[in-house]
């Protein structure tokens, strides 16, 4: 069993079922429409934006963290769409989600490069990104997030994989992180809101 789906494998929540503070604080931010959550886990994220009334699509190579995601939705009354994959190779369809959202998603640089060249891509005119993620001084703390720093995430270096991108929120902060057993405490994490520009006619 790999270690994410050994993680999951408890009736508990372990990031809990409460959303993202980050996610909360800019959700408005999404157009009205279909949204891909990549690295949902146990769906906390995604039920919050289906009860907000978004048509959403959970990604996560944990088929044992997106069954608890879909008993969370049948639990809070909403339905959403959860797929299976690893996200290093998932094609993500072009010009289709209104919204991409990426929470705590630490992938290998190298594949994270790709994938977010694929999110730019993903997104309708006018859609938007939001992410949030640890940085590398996070290893300094032991409070959550990967242990290797090619994991981690700067500001810059989204800015530089985000090109097409306009960004409305972009910064590196300090924050207290109380969301599950894994991610709490003192925390250093990059945020971002970017959006697609609309066509001009
Ligand atoms: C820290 S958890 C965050 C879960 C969720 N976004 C949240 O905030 O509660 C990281 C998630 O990334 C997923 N993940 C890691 N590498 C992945 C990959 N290559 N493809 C798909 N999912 C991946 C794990 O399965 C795990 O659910």
């Amino acid at each position: 069993m790999s270690v994410w789906n050994e993680r999951y494998n408890t009736d508990k929540y372990i990031y809990g079922t409460v959303p993202n503070d980050f996610l909360v604080q800019v959700a408005t931010y999404l157009p009205a429409g279909r949204i891909l959550s990549l690295a949902a886990g146990e769906g906390r994220n995604e039920v919050y934006l289906a009860q907000q009334g978004y048509a959403v699509t959970a990604v996560d190579s944990s088929a044992v963290g997106l069954a608890k995601a879909q008993r969370l939705a049948a639990a809070q009354g909403v339905s959403i769409i959860t797929v299976t994959a690893d996200l290093t190779t998932y094609p993500i369809a072009s010009a289709t989600w209104h919204g991409i959202v990426s929470i705590f998603c630490h992938v290998p640089s190298a594949a994270r490069r790709a994938m977010l060249a694929r999110v730019v891509a993903g997104l309708v005119p006018g859609g938007v990104f939001v992410l949030e993620a640890y940085t590398p001084r996070q290893l300094e703390r032991g409070t959550g997030g990967p242990p290797d720093r090619d994991r981690l995430i700067t500001l810059a270096a989204l800015q530089a994989e985000l090109q097409g991108l306009a960004f409305i929120i972009g910064q590196e902060i300090e924050r207290d992180i109380r969301e599950g057993h894994y991610h709490n405490g003192r925390s250093e994490v990059v945020q971002v809101v970017a959006r697609k520009p609309a066509t001009v006619d």
